[in-house]
């Protein structure tokens, strides 16, 4: 998938009768490409456009200018992305989830649009995602309410899962969440990223997680990509000024607790 020069521009009527219109322009000419099956995160300071991009990247806004493209797979001819292809998981999984639905309902909202699956099939499904997002069994018929955050978050990727997607956004889906679920949770990410060879675009705030996950990252500062490139070459000599106060700025006891802590985890 690559986007081309997009721009995203946000409109909005203010004042008197919404008379006084205001423009914010959230992504200026963004360029970037993503491979089939690649980790690729996106780092900056809140408000910089990190979400913004997650939302063109999955539909749910439209380019005010420039194009995004989905180009052929080589081994797999043209590959014709749909929206339930590309899923966004959001920060928030208590936004996210209908209280009123139990977990089972939840994790398979996805085949409700395609019409009718029968019960036992959609029971079946919801088993595997239950295994393959690590969460207990007798989850299936609890409600939001009964969840733990961690747990609450697994519901919500094996949502989107559901769909079957090609390309995932994850968006900050781990602030929040006690160190220790964050690590799981980032493992599990890793772990259908190399499974399923799911692409995976993580939004974070967190440069450790950021490091050790992703081969390739973008660094956003005000609606532009400032930076890009193959991770370890990007942190170890960013060119970009506000890459370099970013990176400098991290209390090196951070990185080094984050680091042995997630990489423990990923290597289980
Ligand atoms: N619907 C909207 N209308 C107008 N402006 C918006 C809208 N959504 C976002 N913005 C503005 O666009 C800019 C980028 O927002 P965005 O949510 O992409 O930032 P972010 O990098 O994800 O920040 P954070 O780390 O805080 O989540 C911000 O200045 C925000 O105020
Ligand atoms: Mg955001």
């Amino acid at each position: 998938m690559s986007l081309r020069d997009v721009s995203l521009t946000y409109r909005s009527r203010r004042g008197f009768l919404g008379l006084q219109r205001s423009s914010f322009d959230a992504v200026k000419s963004a360029t970037f490409s993503v491979r089939r099956g690649e980790m690729v995160g996106i780092v900056g300071e809140s408000g910089s456009g990190k979400t913004s991009i997650g939302r063109l990247i999955v539909g749910l806004e439209r380019p005010s200018s420039g194009s995004i493209v989905v180009e052929g797979d080589r081994d797999q001819g043209i590959l014709h992305l749909t929206r339930r292809d590309v899923q966004m998981i959001f920060q928030d999984p208590q936004a996210a989830l209908n209280p009123r639905r139990s977990v089972l309902r939840l994790l398979t909202q996805a085949l409700e649009a395609t019409g009718t699956t029968p019960s036992a099939e959609r029971r079946r499904i919801a088993e595997r995602l239950l295994q393959e997002t690590g969460l207990p069994r007798d989850c299936l018929h609890r409600f939001p309410a009964e969840l733990s955050g961690g747990q609450k978050q697994r519901v919500n990727i094996g949502r989107a899962l559901c769909a079957m997607p090609q390309i995932v956004v994850a968006d900050e889906i781990v602030s929040g969440l006690d160190v220790s679920v964050q690590a799981h949770i980032l493992n599990l990410l890793l772990e259908l990223n190399r499974r399923h060879r799911i692409t995976i675009i993580l939004i974070s705030h967190d440069l450790a997680v950021v490091r050790y996950l992703c081969a390739r990252s973008l660094f956003m500062y005000r609606g532009e990509i400032v930076e890009e490139g193959a991770t370890d070459v990007v942190f170890e000599h960013p060119h970009h000024p506000y890459t370099k106060a970013l990176l400098a700025a991290v209390p090196p006891e951070t990185a080094e607790i984050a680091r042995p802590q997630l990489a423990a985890s990923i290597v289980q």
